[in-house]
């Protein structure tokens, strides 16, 4: 990738600039997938070192880079050009961004080797065709339904087994697995048709074709049934109970969660308020309970501060029909105003008897922190993390496990807010999913060289954060194809 710092450094001599050092070459920045910032400032480097960029696509045009896009893509995009044959004038070539990288740090063309071509594989017969995809989460689509269901919960349950053991490449490298299949345009029923896609190393390639062999895998299904893995899903399924704390009372022996309550003493009130609501909390929310607590949260804070919005974020707003809990963002279209919103909405809640329980979290400073350079951060928004009481009378079916008469029902509701320039920031940071959040951050500052998290866009280079307005925004300007909420499900 370039190094953003040289931004600074690059003039900004107009496009077409003719004093070029190498006359053979005229570039054109194709655009689609770049974003209109980032052409602009890959012209301006190119420029720098003495190459032809043309601002316009004409039969001049000796290369074409293209960034994050297929080859059958850039084939469609060629033939979408009609540009007037000039006599003895080849057809452009079509490379990919690599090309123009190696070209800029060389500070000359470099010779264009097959590496650099975006070309259609020509699919051989009886050979599945070969499938393209790009190497992160939010560079592709990603759909609540998908083909590869089983695959990709198996290696999630691998991953997920791998976190319980503080092992986190293994996560990584479990979940990019199963985030590809989950995007994946068809069903794999043949390993070969993931040859040549990034992510799959040994350990996955293993668990699919042993899956696809025998409908069933030796090391999930061991894994799925070991003590280790049950307890640990067991307790980090409570409230409040992270890995670590997990992790401890298995290896003091605890399996159950009798053996837990056994311990109440040691149990933060977060825990004790999670076990109290446990049969509750462990049954998944729905759709309309979502709906219903959003209704709720409104008039609380309509009540609080006229004009402020709440909006579903989480797994539902990404279309999913049930989630463990309710993620609600709050904001007020001016600046400041929600200030101290959050108290009187809370205030709200409390009077009309629907909180059970809630953890208020104020950010320490006025100013916002700067993203720190890791993927996975806690951000500073203010925030609420509670446990309302979802009344039946909300017209909802209140049912779970303790059968369908209960009057109110236990519901984990995280309440976020953000002051209005932020907003766009928190909604696509709170939306996930949490591993197209990871990719996303891991994106910004690989590729990017900007750090991302729910606060906003900071750019290290010019100790400044990028200000920006709405979520289109946000993928414009990373150069990424903007991806609608359902289609996040990474
Ligand atoms: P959730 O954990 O609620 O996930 O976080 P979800 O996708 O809604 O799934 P279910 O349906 O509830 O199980 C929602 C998003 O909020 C971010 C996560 O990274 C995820 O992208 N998040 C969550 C934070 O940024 N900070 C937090 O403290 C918690
Ligand atoms: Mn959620």
């Amino acid at each position: 990738m370039l190094p953003k710092r040289r931004r600074a450094r690059v003039g900004t001599p107009g496009p077409d600039s003719s004093a070029a050092r190498f006359p053979g070459v005229a570039i054109y920045l194709a655009e689609p997938h770049m974003g209109r910032s980032r052409r602009a400032f890959l012209t301006r480097l190119a420029l720098s070192k003495g190459f032809r960029v043309l601002d316009a696509y004409s039969s001049e045009v000796t290369h074409v880079v293209m960034e994050q896009t297929s080859a059958e893509e850039a084939v469609c995009w060629q033939e979408s050009r009609v540009v007037p044959p000039q006599s003895g004038c080849a057809r452009p070539a079509l490379l990919d961004i690599s090309w123009f990288t190696e070209s800029m740090a060389a500070g000359q063309p470099v010779p264009v080797e097959g590496r650099h071509r975006l070309q259609v594989a020509v699919p051989r017969k009886g050979l599945p065709s070969l499938v393209w995809m790009p190497p992160y989460a939010c560079q592709r689509p990603t759909p609540l339904t998908h083909h590869n269901t089983s695959l990709s919960e198996a290696l999630e349950m691998l991953a997920e087994a791998a976190g319980f053991d503080g092992s986190e490449g293994r996560v990584l490298a479990f979940s990019r697995a199963a985030s590809m299949l989950k995007a994946f345009p068809g069903p794999v029923t043949a390993l070969s048709q993931l040859q040549g896609l990034p992510h799959f190393g040994e350990h996955s390639c293993r668990v699919v074709q042993e899956l696809l062999d025998r409908g069933e895998c030796v090391e999930v299904e061991r894994v799925r049934l070991s003590a280790r893995y049950r307890s640990m899903k067991l307790f980090t399924g409570i409230f409040g109970v992270g890995v670590r704390t997990a992790d401890r009372w298995y290896r003091e022996g605890l399996r159950t969660l009798d053996d837990v309550r056994g311990q109440v003493q040691r149990l933060t009130q977060q825990q004790k308020a999670g076990l109290r609501h446990h049969a509750d909390l462990s049954t998944p929310v729905q759709r309309p309970d979502a709906e219903a607590l959003q209704q709720v949260v409104e008039a609380a804070v309509e009540q609080a501060l006229p004009g402020a919005t709440v909006t579903l974020a989480g797994g539902f707003r990404r279309g999913k029909l049930q989630g463990h809990d309710v993620d609600f963002l709050i904001t007020h279209p001016e600046e400041g105003q929600e200030v101290g919103l959050l108290s009187r909405v809370m205030h709200s809640l409390k009077e009309q008897g629907l909180v059970l329980y809630h953890q208020h979290w104020l950010p320490q400073g006025q100013e916002p922190a700067r993203p720190a350079r890791r993927s996975r951060t806690t951000d500073t928004l203010e925030r609420c993390f509670c446990i309302l009481r979802l009344p039946s009378s909300l017209g909802v079916a209140v049912g779970g496990a303790l059968g369908p008469c209960r009057p109110w029902k236990a519901v984990r509701v995280d309440l976020v807010v953000a002051p209005i320039s932020q907003f766009p920031f928190a909604l696509l940071g709170w939306t996930g999913s949490k591993h197209f959040e990871r990719e996303l951050r891991r994106f910004s500052r690989k590729e990017r060289g900007l750090w991302l998290n729910s606060e906003g866009l900071y750019d290290p280079e010019q100790e400044t954060f990028v200000h920006l307005a709405a979520e289109e925004d946000i993928f414009r300007h990373l150069g990424l194809t903007y991806l609608p909420p359902q289609l996040r499900n990474a």
